[in-house]
């Protein structure tokens, strides 16, 4: 196990890879690994230019399945993407700008991921189906802040207004923000810089700093084909770098999976 950064590990044995999950399914250690050397690679079709158009693909989503296994129980939302399991990251001709996994042009900033949610995933697994140009996704953990810069006592208060995204917004326009810490015990994160107000004063310079710092500590991982990026949603954060794309069937091309520790009998499907 190689770590790139602080809590963020890089995998190219299955030996290696169960100690990590070990780390993340316990939350001691690593709070994100990058497994690469996986038994699939790109697949034989082009990259679709919506999710709706995206095709199933059985090994490559059993291989997701397989590695998140240990890591608690699929679910997802009924508002993204028609409430599926497995999930399409690509780039969507006319949302170029847009803070979503469907953005491009302009960086997606660091975010927990459904950070409004009180039921957001745990564990967010994202597996490289297609990343020509390399673009790096971002990531960063509790483990590089600094808690001596940090005034833990307001951004643990409930002075922070977080909105659910555009994707859930589409579906569901009468969502709306919730009010929370956003760093609790333990410590957890629960930040989304583009979608999180803080009360002004105190609340907003501590936010400031917050961001300040994941934004220093972020580290570029360029996925290749086969690659699964697992990140700890309480403990991590993550993001995309901008990239041009060129709707010709070849961007860059992720499936997520999601999970959840909280007990079920199977799949989970959500409302926010
Ligand atoms: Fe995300």
């Amino acid at each position: 196990m190689r770590l790139l950064a602080p809590g963020i590990a890089e995998v190219t044995t299955r030996h290696d890879l169960d100690d990590a999950l070990v780390e993340l399914r316990t939350r001691r250690g690593v709070a994100a690994v990058v497994a690469r050397s996986g038994p699939v690679g790109e697949p034989d079709v082009p990259t679709p230019e919506h999710w709706r158009a995206a095709p199933a693909l059985p090994e490559h989503d059993a291989h997701l399945r397989a590695v998140t296994a240990g890591l608690g129980t699929p679910t997802c939302w009924a508002t993204l993407q028609d409430g599926r399991l497995v999930q399409d990251v690509l780039p969507i001709r006319g949302q170029e700008d847009q803070q979503t996994g469907h953005g491009s042009r302009d960086e997606l900033t660091f975010h927990v991921e459904d950070s409004f949610s009180d039921d957001r995933c745990d564990v967010l697994a994202l597996l490289c189906l297609r990343n020509p140009d390399r673009v790096p996704t971002t990531v960063a953990t509790v483990g590089s802040l600094d808690p001596a810069g940090l005034d833990v006592a307001a951004l643990a208060g409930p002075h922070f207004h977080i909105r659910p995204d555009p994707e859930h917004l589409r579906a569901d326009p009468g969502l709306t923000a919730r009010t929370r810490p956003v760093l609790e015990d333990g410590p957890r994160l629960r930040t989304d810089p583009a979608f999180t107000e803080a009360d002004p004063g105190r609340p907003a310079a501590a936010l400031a700093e917050l961001h300040d710092q994941l934004a220093r500590a972020l580290t570029p991982i360029a996925l290749t084909p086969g690659d699964v990026l697992l990140i700890d949603n309480r403990r991590a954060v993550h993001g995309r770098a901008p990239f041009t794309p060129r709707y010709r069937g070849a961007d860059r091309w992720l499936r997520k999976l999601t999970t959840t520790y909280a007990p079920a009998s199977g799949p989970v499907v959500r409302t926010p």
